[in-house]
């Protein structure tokens, strides 16, 4: 891509620094525009910034007709595997751009108009791809919902986005169970507008409104075999058309794609933040679609006619950016698996996969390959498969631990990279640049600043910190291209969200150190945000939902250390005055109650029920001591604290 002939990291890096303009300018033609850019960054209304405010495209022409114009129609865009049923399909450019252009008719015959939201709540099967890319095509704005978050959830995001149509299916497969979808949408719209003969469930982050209010008019259901529900039986209290998929194809006429601006909204993803109402991340269409094709050359070093697996969900920005979005805009082929790394059947599905699909670069997280780790120490599963093709394995969702690093490391005959990133910046902010120059590896750190991205690390006022020294991590302002450009509810909102407390930069929410050489080390979160098995969830959110229960006075949700899934939430009660309920029913209430309003992805299951919680004299919970006492780490008992035998009594507790 570069014209040089020098293709080093410092060389690329120093450019996107100096000469932001043309690097990126320079990185657009490698996306077909209906209208070029003829500017990169429009920083007029700084700190908000737009990229490539006069360009227009299609991103789902760019993923699809583009292709099929170019001779690969013939290719598989999309390779559909399901280790939950055994089903495997694949999808040819041309298939695939058949699909989605039928499927973006159906939205269109069911009054979705360019900007209008649609809310996607389907599981790891083709649906949600043809979805995601007809509303692309017909610039509507997509909003994933993940389908291990349950009624709350769903009404809290449908409450936010406003979407006129829900796309699922009859639902989702877990081992040994199967996750009916209907009834749990139907129990949100119920939330919504305080249905009671639906729900009676806590609904505090829900401000209740009448059925005329209600955004959402139809439901679009793709029948599952697999699992009951349809749309031509289900029987729904709350006044809204549910509509079968195949029922509404066979109606349906294709639809081209409409140019947008590159500034226009692609989609809004939510993510937790530091309170119960998760932040819904806008993505643009321009500085997206630039951003990831860049980064598959750069970074993953995957082309046309490669094959890309990310072994992720759609409902979360590492499927949105490497399953969907960044390997259909490179021509390559995408592999959707619907399946566990363990237990379905076995810790070798990653090798089979690979062997299967001829898969050239595996996306994944650290918990999974700890999940490998634990079912297959000395991976006799891998030396039954071909692994061959694969030239590098991706991590990301959390930190890599040394140990796995290594253990995984020393296994494969190629390189495995972490790296850094999140739900809003949509790509990597530290990588290992594969397709420019492989850096040395140092374990533990996911590598350099990619470039666009300026890292520093500073303390709690600002101030930058010694290499070395950890402090937040913060990224100078402006961010680059395919990072959000604001939250949806305002710019307000994104800027007291990110950007005022270091005002010139955006505060990333974690912590970590720069070294001697420029290398990036993320160490954890500054928030109330954890991370369980690469999933991003709020205490504070998961603390709403314990609150509802009548016998709590008190609680504090923390993030303690977990050998699989890195972290899980574990829960801190106290009584109401006065109140006698058996400790273990209150455990069992209150494990189900989350997993009724948060949903099973919280995987909450520790509670310890105490006389009081630690606090400060000013009445503040000192989570950090809390967690060190429940890690086992050595904690020194703040000055500040109320009463220090409350850490005592919570030892003993935890000790059982
Ligand atoms: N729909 C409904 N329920 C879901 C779900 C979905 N899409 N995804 C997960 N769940 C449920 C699981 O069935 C489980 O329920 P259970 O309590 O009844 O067992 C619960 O949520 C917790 O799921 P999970 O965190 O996946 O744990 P697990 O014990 O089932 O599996 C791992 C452990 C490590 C194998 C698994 O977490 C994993 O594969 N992680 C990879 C994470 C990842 O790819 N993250 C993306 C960021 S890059
Ligand atoms: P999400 O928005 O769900 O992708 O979660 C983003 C958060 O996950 C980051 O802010 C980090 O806290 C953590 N994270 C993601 N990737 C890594 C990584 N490679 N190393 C350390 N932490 C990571």
């Amino acid at each position: 891509m570069s014209t040089t002939t020098t293709r080093s990291y410092t060389h690329e890096y120093a450019r996107s620094m100096e000469h932001p303009e043309e690097f990126w300018l320079e990185a657009s033609a490698l996306i077909e525009w209906d209208h070029a850019p003829t500017r990169a960054l429009d920083d007029s209304a700084a700190p908000i910034t737009r990229w490539f405010p006069d360009g227009t495209l299609n991103v789902s022409a760019n993923a699809l007709d583009r292709w099929v114009a170019a001779g690969r129609g013939d290719q598989v865009a999309l390779a559909y595997d399901s280790a939950m049923t055994g089903s495997k399909r694949s999808f040819t450019y041309a298939e695939l751009l058949h699909e989605v252009s039928l499927f973006a008719g159906v939205l269109r015959a069911n009054g979705v108009a360019k900007g209008d939201r649609v809310a996607i709540y389907l599981p790891m099967t083709p649906e949600a791809v043809i979805a995601m890319l007809a509303c692309a095509r017909i610039g509507a704005v997509h909003s994933v919902i993940f389908g291990g978050f349950a009624a709350n959830e769903l009404a809290v995001r449908i409450q936010d986005a406003e979407p006129t149509v829900i796309v699922t299916s009859s639902g989702g497969l877990e081992p040994g169970r199967s996750v009916e979808y209907l009834p749990i949408i139907e129990r949100a719209l119920a939330m919504i507008v305080g249905d009671r003969s639906v729900t009676d469930a806590a609904t505090s982050s829900i401000s209740v409104i009448t059925e005329d209010e209600l955004s959402v008019e139809t439901v679009i259901v793709r029948n599952r075999e697999a699992v009951a529900g349809s749309a031509r039986e289900f029987d729904g209290h709350v006044g809204v058309r549910w509509v079968d998929w195949e029922d509404e194809l066979a109606k349906a006429e294709p639809v081209g794609p409409v140019e947008l601006a590159a500034t226009d909204p692609l989609y809004i993803l939510y993510t937790s933040g530091t309170t119960g109402t998760p932040k819904g991340v806008v993505r643009d269409n321009g500085g997206y679609a630039v951003a990831l094709a860049w980064s598959m050359a750069n970074i993953y070093d995957v082309h046309a006619g490669d094959v890309m697996w990310t072994a992720s969900d759609v409902g979360w920005v590492v499927g949105h950016s490497y399953i969907v979005y960044g390997p259909l805009l490179a021509g390559a082929t995408t592999v959707l698996y619907e399946g566990k790394p363990i237990g379905t059947p076995d810790a070798g599905a990653f090798w089979r996969m690979v062997e299967e699909y001829r898969v050239k670069v595996l996306f994944s997280a650290p918990t999974a390959i700890r999940a490998i780790r634990r079912e297959d120490p000395g991976l006799e599963h891998l030396r039954r498969y071909d692994t061959s093709s694969l030239e590098a394995l991706f991590l990301a969702g959390e930190r890599l631990d040394t140990e796995t690093y290594h253990w995984i490391n020393d296994a494969l005959h190629c390189p495995v990279v972490d790296h850094w990133w999140q739900t809003e910046t949509g790509w990597a902010i530290a990588a290992n640049p594969r397709g420019i120059e492989p850096l040395p590896v140092k374990p533990g750190s996911p590598t350099v600043p990619v470039p666009g991205y300026r890292v520093a690390i500073v303390d709690g006022k600002g101030n930058p910190v010694k290499t070395g020294k950890e402090g937040n991590i913060v990224l100078e302002l402006p961010l680059p291209p395919g990072s959000l450009p604001t939250l949806w509810g305002g710019d307000e909102k994104y800027i007291s969200s990110y950007l005022t407390a270091f005002p010139g930069h955006y505060a990333t929410g974690d912590s970590g150190y720069l070294d001697d050489d420029g290398y990036v080390y993320v160490m954890g979160r500054t928030d109330d945000v954890i991370n369980v098995a690469g999933h991003r969830l709020s205490t504070g959110g998961l603390e709403e939902a314990l609150n509802h229960h009548p016998a709590i006075a008190e609680v504090a949700v923390i993030g303690v250390k977990d050998e699989l899934k890195g972290q899980r939430a574990a829960g801190f009660v106290t009584l109401k005055h006065g109140t006698t309920i058996d400790h273990d029913v209150l455990v069992k209430e209150l494990v189900a109650l989350v997993r009724e309003t948060v949903g099973p992805v919280a995987a909450f299951r520790d509670v310890t029920v105490l006389e009081r919680l630690p606090k400060t004299r000013s009445g503040k919970i000192l989570r950090k001591t809390m967690r060190q006492i429940a890690d086992g780490e050595p904690y020194k008992v703040p000055a500040t604290i109320e009463d220090p035998t409350v850490l005592t009594a919570l030892e003993a507790a935890l000790r059982g």
